[in-house]
């Protein structure tokens, strides 16, 4: 349709109608599905009533549910305007890759956009138009279940991923059927929020949003993301979809997004509860005042939206601005030509779980692996005659992770299975010792994995987190391995020293007690349908550890919130390693630094670095610098190497950050081999948001380093003229 068109189509709505729009309603109200919902339900409003009007639906299951679903509106609609169809895609349709926090660790921008591209694909032919991803919330707390859903405690990492999921995700024109919308969230600082616990308030200052949180969010519209989703939080005592400033403000005016606003689920209702509206009428007069134009699940706006409209509470021209959006975007995914869209039940067969799809769900689950210890006894020997495997997540499905379809878990290769394809002839002994569950007690299991740990050569103990224990509404105060694990570990790795672990979990876990006895750690995050296979693959060497954490792995609870890019203080510690003065600034009865630092992460082979060298050493507005290192594989193994560029600004106006990655780059390296691996630094990578909430680079002196967080090497300085 053309512009005059859609203007005319929306002319000719009633008010109802355009309301209607602006409806979005849980897609169980009107087929039968085994669907997930993620918040309380709206009042029940009569479906027949709502099917009439709505304008889009939330969470279905595939084509032909997608399909009944247009054609039951458009029989129903007298205007015919097709609905929206939107889904959670978050790390795989049916195909599931690793979870976001995993994928980060990979340092690898591209295996992103390959795993996006995928669920591009899967995605599209379920049905999909809209995907409520990418979720790029810096999060910095590990308490926070739902860390497992961003790429990074790194906001460089959170941009540069999620513009990736985006571009690979809408591809170049919306209209292709094969192409689907993103929906970035949560729009702001949702992962910041107060003491890590899920739905809770957010108290920040401007720049500290601005440097920390706004980057990831603004980088995905620049990429072209045609939908925002406000959060469910306060920020500075106004819940996202009713901030103003945040809304119409920075996001609309500053920086100009026109596309469409979508309310989390029931968020526009929560005003209430929150406090900050009167009833559902004020909460949809506040949430349009803010320049949310769905109102996802609540019936805020259906209910009320037409009366405040008459009543002139809500001008008429600010819902038709609304409107307009909705309808732009249906246009321009061709849904008014094609109503059915991509939607098709041979492809959907054709691409779920196929070879292609499983190769890079198994290539990104090994390259996010993060090897956290060796002490020499990875990887193992295929030619071991009995191994064990011991743990809660030994024999498992449950690997894929939350935010993955209802049943995905019953896709997944379980340990055992990626095992004997990789060592046929290798017997396993397969005990449980105990469960996972938080809270458990019982250590009746443990016994019997004892003396399976001592009848075998080597010992492989899967521990972690239960798959939902991390996730929406999944906070938690302690970060040890939930129920008896540990002393499973214990005993375990006395009974049968030559004991590898292995995590599937989705959070950074304070590992500071197993660290202490285990002799190596695989951390495997949840890696998806492929689990087992690309476990396997990694244990037995046949892949190569590669990822490095995009999160630090902290000691204890006590050290949260915590980033490798923390602000210097005036009394910093003397050293690392240094006795605990009190009166600098360090924790009495632990280390500042964590356990594992933002990235750590360990190889079957050796990269040296050297040659740190700045083509310049002045830098002006306008100019750029080349930096370049030398890395080399000096071991047997080839493999790859995500290599970091850290920055320190050395003297400011206001307080900087005591390292900040500014760049990153992964190289492949056969043994022996040696690449010159290069960086360019220009003028824009030095600007922070100072005092008076300006973004701004101040002439000075700059450091920069490879190596990774807290272990930096190889520095050289530059004069930022
Ligand atoms: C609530 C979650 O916060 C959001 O991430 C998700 O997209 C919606 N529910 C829809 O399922």
């Amino acid at each position: 349709m053309t512009k005059e068109q859609l203007q005319s189509l929306l002319e000719s709505l009633t008010l109802e109608e355009k309301v209607g729009q602006l409806v979005q309603c849980n897609a169980g109200q009107f087929i039968k599905n085994q669907m997930e919902i993620t918040g309380p339900e709206g009042e029940m409003l009569p479906a027949e009533d709502l099917n009439r009007v709505m304008g889009s639906v939330l969470t279905f299951e595939d084509a032909s549910q997608a399909k009944a679903l247009q054609e039951k509106h458009l029989a129903a609609d007298p205007k015919k305007i097709p609905l929206l169809l939107m889904l959670d895609v978050i790390h795989g349709l049916r195909t599931t890759y690793p979870i976001p926090l995993a994928i980060g660790c990979s340092f690898d921008d591209s295996l992103m956009a390959e795993c996006a591209d995928m669920a591009r694909k899967e995605s599209a032919a379920c049905g999909v138009h809209v995907t409520f991803n990418p979720m790029v919330d810096t999060a910095r707390d590990g308490r926070w279940g739902r860390i497992m859903e961003t790429n990074s405690e790194e906001p460089l990492i959170n941009s540069r991923m999620g513009a990736a999921v985006v571009r690979a995700t809408q591809g170049e024109d919306l209209g292709n059927p094969e192409n689907v919308a993103c929906c970035v969230k949560h729009y702001a600082a949702y992962g910041a929020g107060e003491a890590g616990r899920d739905y809770n308030g957010v108290e920040l200052s401007e720049r500290i949003l601005r440097e920390t949180y706004l980057p990831a969010y603004k980088a995905c519209l620049d990429a072209g993301a045609r939908l925002v989703m406000p959060s469910f939080n306060s920020l500075n005592g106004v819940p996202s979809v009713a901030n103003k400033w945040l809304m119409n403000k920075v996001l609309r005016e500053e920086w100009g997004f026109g596309g469409v606003v979508i309310s989390d689920y029931d968020a526009v209702g929560e005003l209430v509860t929150h406090g900050v509206a009167e009833d559902l009428k004020d909460a949809a007069r506040l949430a349009m005042e803010a320049g949310c134009d769905i109102d996802m699940v609540k019936n805020a706006y259906y209910l009320h939206l037409a009366d405040l409209v008459r009543e002139g509470a809500v001008s008429e021209e600010a819902l038709d601005r609304a409107v307009f959006r909705v309808l732009s975007l249906k246009n321009e995914l061709g849904l008014f030509e094609n109503p059915l869209r991509g939607a098709d039940e041979e492809k959907e067969k054709a691409l779920y779980l196929c070879p292609a799809h499983r190769e890079i769900a198994r290539r990104a689950a090994e390259e996010s692996a993060v090897l956290l210890k060796n002490d020499g006894i990875l990887p193992l020997p295929r030619t071991a005659r009995r191994l064990a495997l011991i743990g809660p997540f030994a024999e498992t499905q449950h690997l894929v992770g939350f935010w993955s379809r209802p049943g995905a878990w019953k896709d997944a290769v379980t340990l055992p299975e990626g095992i004997r394809a990789l060592a046929p002839d290798t017997e396993l002994l397969i005990e449980t010792g105990c469960s996972a569950a938080i809270g458990d007690t019982d250590e009746s299991g443990i016994m019997k994995a004892v003396a399976a740990a001592r009848a075998a050569e080597a010992v492989i103990l899967a521990l972690g987190e239960k798959e939902d224990d991390s996730g929406e509404g999944r906070s938690r105060a302690e970060l040890t391995l939930p129920g008896m694990q540990l002393e499973l570990a214990r005993r375990v790795i006395e009974a049968n020293p030559h004991t590898v672990v292995v995590l599937f979990n989705g959070r950074p876990l304070a590992l500071t007690k197993l660290e202490k006895i285990a002799p190596a750690i695989l951390e495997m995050w949840y890696p998806g349908t492929e689990a087992g296979n690309a476990a396997a693959r990694l244990l037995f060497g046949e892949a190569n550890p590669c990822g490095k954490l995009s999160v630090s792995l902290p000691r204890s609870v006590g050290q949260l919130p915590m980033s490798y890019s923390r602000m210097n203080t005036g009394r910093p510690k003397p050293g690392p390693d240094s006795q605990a003065f009190p009166f600098s600034s360090c924790y009495l009865d632990t280390p500042n630094l964590p356990l594992y630092s933002f990235g750590y992460g360990l190889s079957y082979t050796d990269f040296a670095y050297s040659s740190l060298t700045l083509d310049r050493e002045t830098l002006e507005k306008g100019g750029s610098l080349t930096v370049t290192v030398t890395v080399a594989n000096r071991g047997q193994a080839a493999g790859k190497e995500a290599v970091q560029l850290y920055m320190r600004d050395l003297k400011a106006s206001v307080v900087r950050p005591v390292q900040q990655l500014i760049d990153y780059k992964k190289v492949f390296l056969a043994p022996g081999e040696t690449a010159r691996v290069t960086f360019t630094v220009t003028e824009p990578q030095l600007r922070f948001w100072n005092f008076d909430c300006e973004f701004v680079s101040e002439p000075g002196t700059f450091a920069l380093s490879t190596g990774f967080a807290d272990h930096l090497i190889l520095t050289k300085t530059f004069e930022f003229l």
